[in-house]
């Protein structure tokens, strides 16, 4: 098995030193225990024996996450849900169960560079459909139909996606499980911005409907909490449940038991972080769409959803954010989300960016 870096961890080592600002960051609002906890909850966290937890992840930690979910899957529970370190664990635990040399699996691009560039490290092929933007980045499912080969083992969704925000539809997501049926595909569905769902459009997108599909999602993005390394995959596969908690025993083990003890008090105050967190994305949205507007070289389809949009450039990318880097300000150019041409990634979850668009003016 082969690891280059991903390309945004390869950006970020190559930049002469950190900026003040990250202005493509895309997580949600973050905070401390003080902030979250109180202090009864605080003690008992520290009080926590520190010792192996279960393979799984706690039971009442996978309650507390099954309650996001149980209005859309009243019939499924706790038995479907691993708790893993982050989306991204889960997204190399499901890619490592699925994948064999040879094997292609259909995504779009450009995307987070985990998911066009983890398949080859197992082999695997990654077929892209392109996303443009002079169709609002909206994918359609004949181009999915389109890269399906006899080799092809799966087709991999976000939304709302990183880095473009658009939101997939109810309707193209059953369209999309009705081909992988046809062709016995499964559906990995990255969901980590799945509670970004400031304007409240619905965009919890029923995936489990299939039984070949996964979801995985995380505490870094709406909740804002990367640090707190706690991910979970759900799926109704049974067996494909058993080869990812088999794995996770020669891989993480277990989450570490402050991880776990934190993400269940966090979960069990979800909807107070949810709608803090997505009315703070919601403002700097529009602080960014008058900054679009009073910028004539920048365009962009204003995201309904997520945290995070790809802005088009009629001018040269790389000299702008080079100035905008002297001004402490990083943002990430499209390239390092497969895209070719003049794109800046902008995220929107920070309670400081208002303080750093005002350096760009
Ligand atoms: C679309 C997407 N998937 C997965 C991840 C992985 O994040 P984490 O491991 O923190 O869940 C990210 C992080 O930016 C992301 O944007």
């Amino acid at each position: 098995m082969q690891f280059r870096p991903m390309r945004h961890h390869e950006y970020y080592a190559g930049l002469p030193r950190r900026a003040r600002y990250n202005l493509s960051d895309a997580c949600g609002a973050t905070a401390t225990l003080n902030d979250l906890l109180s202090p009864k909850e605080i003690a008992e966290v520290a009080s926590a024996p520190l010792i192996y937890g279960s393979v799984p992840g706690r039971e009442d930690l996978r309650a507390a996450i099954y309650q996001l979910y149980q209005a859309l899957y009243p019939d499924l529970g706790t038995d479907h849900i691993t708790v893993l370190s982050g989306t991204e664990e889960g997204l190399f635990s499901i890619m490592a169960a699925l994948l064999e040399p040879g094997d292609e699996v259909i995504g779009m691009l450009p995307c987070y560079p985990s998911l066009s560039d983890l398949p080859a490290c197992f082999g695997a092929v990654f077929k892209p459909v392109h996303l443009h933007y002079a169709r609002q980045w909206q994918p359609a499912i004949e181009e999915f139909a389109a890269q399906i080969t006899p080799r092809t083992k799966a087709i991999m969704i976000n939304s709302p996606h990183n880095p473009t925000g658009m939101r997939l539809s109810q309707g193209f997501v059953d369209g999309l499980i009705a081909l992988c049926d046809k062709h016995g595909l499964y559906l990995i569905a990255d969901d980590v911005f799945a509670f970004s769902d400031f304007d409240a459009v619905g965009c919890q997108l029923n995936v489990l409907q299939y039984d070949k599909a996964f979801l995985a999602n995380v505490l870094s993005k709406t909740f804002g909490l990367a640090g707190v390394r706690i991910g979970w995959v759900m799926t109704r596969h049974a067996a494909l449940t058993a080869t990812i908690r088999n794995m996770k025993t020669y891989n993480s083990i277990c989450q570490s038991q402050l991880d776990e003890q934190v993400a269940c008090f966090v979960l069990n105050k979800a909807a107070s972080i949810i709608s803090r967190n997505n009315a703070i994305v919601q403002a700097n949205v529009t602080l960014f769409d008058a900054f679009v507007a009073s910028h004539k070289q920048f365009s962009w389809h204003k995201p309904e959803a997520g945290i995070v949009a790809l802005v088009r450039s009629s001018a040269a990318i790389a000299p702008i954010l080079q100035r905008w880097f002297e001004q402490d300000v990083l943002a990430l150019p499209g390239h390092v989300f497969g895209i070719e041409g003049d794109y800046f990634r902008v995220g929107f979850g920070k309670q400081d960016f208002s303080a750093a668009l005002a350096r760009l003016t």
